[in-house]
């Protein structure tokens, strides 16, 4: 199936650069932004929220949500809902379109699972390509219904919600994706769920949860919620700047001899936070500044200035707790000088397109010894890549993390099919030329 044409198209030029220098603000987190939508949408009341990540994806949620009557406006850097409450959402007036966004999509399957109307969802060449049955398997269970049953797997799905109940769920994989479709659902349900994973991800859905007044019982990789509590009204959610666009930043000043950068009020959630640990193990020169909370979100300055990078090996828990980051990962390990080793990462191959495959083999293009693995990648560590023309594969993080790489390599690098940047990080040309002196151009 052919890409979209938006996520294929775009080219940017990239010249090598001699350091990332300045003090800049990134735009708010993906994934909080995503569930501050939703939990507003189902409290009762105006909760204004302060830098809504205004992506492709997350105004995909907002849009879902305004098609099932939930009211909102944007004035500058504050997104104001007005929730209609537990049970307030309407059928929607039109098929829900997630666009390039794996997130929206499966925390919407767990809302509307419990709803009392059918919704049909779909989504654009890549996200149809996706798995949704580790999130209706467990929706199923709880007594959700989808059609295609004979492929539950796929978008395009018709969510046919009712009375739903609580659910003991293991789940197989460590995504928070799945627990927070199934802690949705648990909202809408009779009884008590409980959600057990291989170790924990990423926990914005609970911690928002709780600011919302609902009562979860956690441990470690485990928690417990109680069906039919009403969410209480937040007035204001300040939404951190989004540590996995940080993530962009922090690897080009960390291999660009002369960088000199501060990045303001980053969240540095630990379960976010895996790349920071493996960078530092690396040797890279990172600091975090002014930490605090914004409601239940650490967040940080972060001070990156340039340091040498050695290869280091990557596994088990740290893979989860820094998911996002590979392909950028991916750079860093490049320019170390000694192997790297990445296993147990097969969560790589289905996301916004297969990232092990596309990294691997976009840098080859730019002359590193980097070989395939089923689960992983190894990394020889070159020092010095080459300027090529590669392609972002559709995949924001593929397009942004080549744009760093071209940043380091000899020559002139083009880096096609940028127009992917637009689902997570509107703006990230602007910053990028800011601090790089200019020296990624767009020449679509
Ligand atoms: C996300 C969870 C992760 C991550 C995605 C955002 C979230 O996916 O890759 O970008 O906001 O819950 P999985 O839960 O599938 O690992």
């Amino acid at each position: 199936m052919a890409l979209d044409a938006h996520l294929a198209a775009g080219t940017y030029l990239v010249q090598k650069c001699d350091g990332l220098k300045g003090d800049i603000r990134l735009p708010g987190d993906k994934s909080i932004s995503h569930r501050a939508v939703m939990l507003a949408s189902l409290s009762h009341g105006e909760t204004t929220i302060y830098d809504f990540l205004e992506s492709e994806d997350c105004l995909a949620t907002l849009n879902a949500f305004k098609s099932m009557g939930i009211h909102h406006e944007i004035d500058g850097h504050r997104l104001i809902i007005e929730g209609n409450g537990l049970w307030g959402l309407h059928e929607p007036d039109q098929v829900l379109d997630m666009g390039n966004s794996g997130t929206g999509t499966r925390l919407l399957l767990g809302v509307l699972a419990g709803q009392k109307f059918s919704s049909v969802l779909t989504g654009d060449s890549s996200l149809r390509k996706r798995p949704m049955k580790r999130v209706t398997d467990p929706l199923s269970q709880m007594g959700a219904k989808f059609s295609r049953q004979d492929e539950p797997n796929e978008l395009p799905l018709q969510v046919h919600g009712g009375e739903i109940h609580g659910i003991q769920y293991k789940s197989p994989v460590a995504s928070a994706q799945i627990k927070s479709a199934i802690l949705l659902a648990a909202l809408f349900a009779e009884g008590t769920t409980e959600i057990e994973e291989p170790t924990l991800s990423r926990d914005h859905s609970e911690r928002m949860l709780e600011t919302f007044g609902i009562t979860i019982t956690r441990s470690e990789n485990r928690c417990v919620l109680r069906g039919k509590q009403q969410l209480s009204s937040v007035e204001d959610i300040m939404v951190p700047g989004d540590i996995s666009s940080a993530a962009f930043f922090i690897v080009g000043a960390s291999i660009l001899p002369g960088s000199d950068l501060i990045l303001r009020e980053i969240g540095i959630n630990p379960t976010r936070t895996g790349l920071l640990d493996v960078l530092k193990k690396m040797g890279a020169n990172i600091a975090l500044i002014n930490q605090r909370y914004f409601g239940a979100e650490p967040v940080a300055d972060i001070h990156i200035t340039y340091s040498p990078l050695k290869g280091i090996t990557v596994s088990g828990k740290t893979v989860v707790r820094m998911i996002d980051e590979f392909p950028i990962f991916a750079i860093a390990a490049a320019c170390a000088d000694s192997p790297t080793i990445v296993s147990e990462a097969e969560e790589l191959r289905v996301k916004e397109s297969d990232r092990i495959s596309a990294m691997v083999e976009e840098l080859k293009k730019l002359g590193v010894d980097i070989e395939e693995k089923e689960d992983g990648f190894v990394v020889s560590g070159a020092k010095s890549l080459t300027g090529s023309e590669c392609f972002s594969h559709g995949d924001h993080r593929v397009a942004m993390s080549l744009i760093m790489a071209g940043l380091h390599s000899d020559g002139e690098t083009k880096v096609n099919g940028t127009g992917s940047i637009a689902t997570s990080f509107p703006t990230f040309l602007e910053l990028i030329q800011e601090v790089s002196n200019g020296k990624v151009e767009d020449i679509s």
